[in-house]
């Protein structure tokens, strides 16, 4: 029996050409692990109005390890007009399976690590005053509590009148009450103290582990006095905890300003769940956006690991496919780090780091060439030639031995 059980969920889209690749380079890193596939995304709702299915629920549940591709997601009306038919009208409506798994199963941490690889031609280079460039290197954790705030779910067009009422009971609400329903949508802001502390601990714990000098903590107090005000709050206590590590606080409108001034000072930053979700994607973009960002989604119980891109459909029928499995795979080293592979999590992140810096296999977003089918006409390498270029480079520092060679010929074989 294999060590670990991951269960897979390619989803929509490029997921299906991402997943499969991260699959075979843990292979080829002989990762002991039994993988189940699951469904998942808008097909899973258009066939059965259920967008992250209960067997899939079910799976993860027994297993407690995902890793996981993409989803499309529509517009409401788009998604009432692409169920089946046999299910219009019966009460069924769209969730975000994401959003949905979080919540089910308590996935309240989310990790975005925004690391510079050296020689990525999409890093960051800012102007120096002589004139010349400097290409700082950014090093920085975004902790983005994953369940609660704006993200919460709980909002409405036309609220209730029990809704109206309460909300009639602050003084703040005057200007808004005789505003009709059909034309008030209210989304609400909820932090609770628990979940602050959490997220704020986390942080701080993996500033600790890792060698951060600072933890910064990521909000707007000055206005949102009470939601943003007990983020802030938290991470001042769980900070006393924590003497070695000092506690920046910046407001997010600020902070996505000085990115471009000085993000090489920064090292984890924490914030609520829309504020993480912004300044963890601003921080992406400094270190090679959307092909190098992943993410992993911690509960106590379960954990999933995702690239934060999406199903990129104009590229999903692309035959080869294109685009970048990077952030896929630093994805599924996220994961080999929490089941304590560690050794092959650091060999798998070092594999990459060679291949971006020796600049020979570069996916499309890396030549900054336009997506489409003639990237690879000009020169751009597909999906599947940069994960044998992870493999290969992987199995040069290995030496000859740890190597699946029929995986790698597997890879090989498949159409370019
Ligand atoms: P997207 O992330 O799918 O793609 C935006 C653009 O980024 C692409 O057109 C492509 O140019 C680039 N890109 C994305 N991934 C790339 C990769 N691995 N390599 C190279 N380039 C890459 O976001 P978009 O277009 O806003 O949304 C498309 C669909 O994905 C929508 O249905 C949306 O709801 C969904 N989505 C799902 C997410 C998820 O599954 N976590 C996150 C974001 C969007
Ligand atoms: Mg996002």
């Amino acid at each position: 029996m294999a060590k670990h059980t991951v269960v897979t969920m390619p989803g929509d889209g490029i997921g299906n050409q991402v997943l499969p690749e991260a699959i075979r380079l843990l292979k080829a890193v002989q990762f002991d692990a039994e993988y189940i596939h699951a469904d998942i995304g808008w097909d899973c709702w258009c066939r059965e109005g259920n967008a992250l299915p209960d067997r899939t629920v079910e799976l993860l549940a027994k297993h407690k390890l995902g890793l996981f591709g993409a989803i499309t997601s529509k517009p409401k009306k788009q998604a009432d007009a692409e169920l089946r038919p046999e299910l219009r009208g019966k009460g069924y409506s769209y969730f975000s399976p994401i959003v949905t798994m979080r919540q089910r199963f308590h996935l309240d941490t989310c990790i975005r690590p925004c690391i510079s690889f050296p020689g990525n031609p999409l890093n960051f280079i800012r102007k120096k005053p002589d004139g010349g460039f400097e290409e700082p290197l950014v090093n920085v954790v975004v902790f983005r509590q994953n369940t609660e705030g704006l993200y919460a779910g709980v909002e409405w067009t036309n609220p209730p009148e029990l809704v109206r009422a309460a909300l009639a009971t602050h003084s703040k609400f005057k200007p808004f009450a005789g505003i009709a329903g059909p034309d008030l949508a209210i989304s609400v802001r909820i932090i609770t103290r628990n979940a602050a502390r959490k997220i704020c601990r986390g942080a701080f714990e993996w500033a600790k582990k890792y060698g951060y000098k600072s933890v910064t903590i990521c909000e707007k107090p000055n206005v949102l006095r009470e939601t943003s005000g007990m983020m802030e709050e938290e991470a001042k206590n769980v900070a006393r905890e924590f003497p070695g590590i000092a506690l920046w606080s910046t407001n997010i409108d600020a902070q996505t300003m000085w990115l471009t001034k000085n993000p090489e000072e920064y090292g984890v930053v924490v914030a609520s769940n829309l504020f993480g979700d912004v300044i963890s994607d601003a921080f992406a973009g400094l270190v090679g956006g959307l092909g190098f960002a992943a993410s992993g989604n911690i509960g106590d119980e379960v954990a999933v690991f995702e690239p934060t891109h999406g199903s990129a459909p104009k590229y999903a029928e692309l035959d080869p496919p294109i685009v970048n499995p990077i952030a896929m795979f630093l994805s599924a080293v996220m994961m080999l780090e929490h089941v304590g592979e560690i050794e092959k999590a650091g060999r798998i992140r070092q594999a990459i780091s060679a291949v971006v810096k020796q600049g020979t296999v570069r996916t499309y977003d890396m030549m900054r060439l336009p997506g489409g089918p003639k990237a690879i006409a000009q020169g751009a390498a597909s999906t599947v030639q940069m994960t044998d270029a992870v493999i290969a480079e992987f199995e040069r520092q290995a030496g000859s031995h740890g190597l699946d060679r029929e995986l790698v010929a597997a890879g090989n074989s498949r159409q370019r």
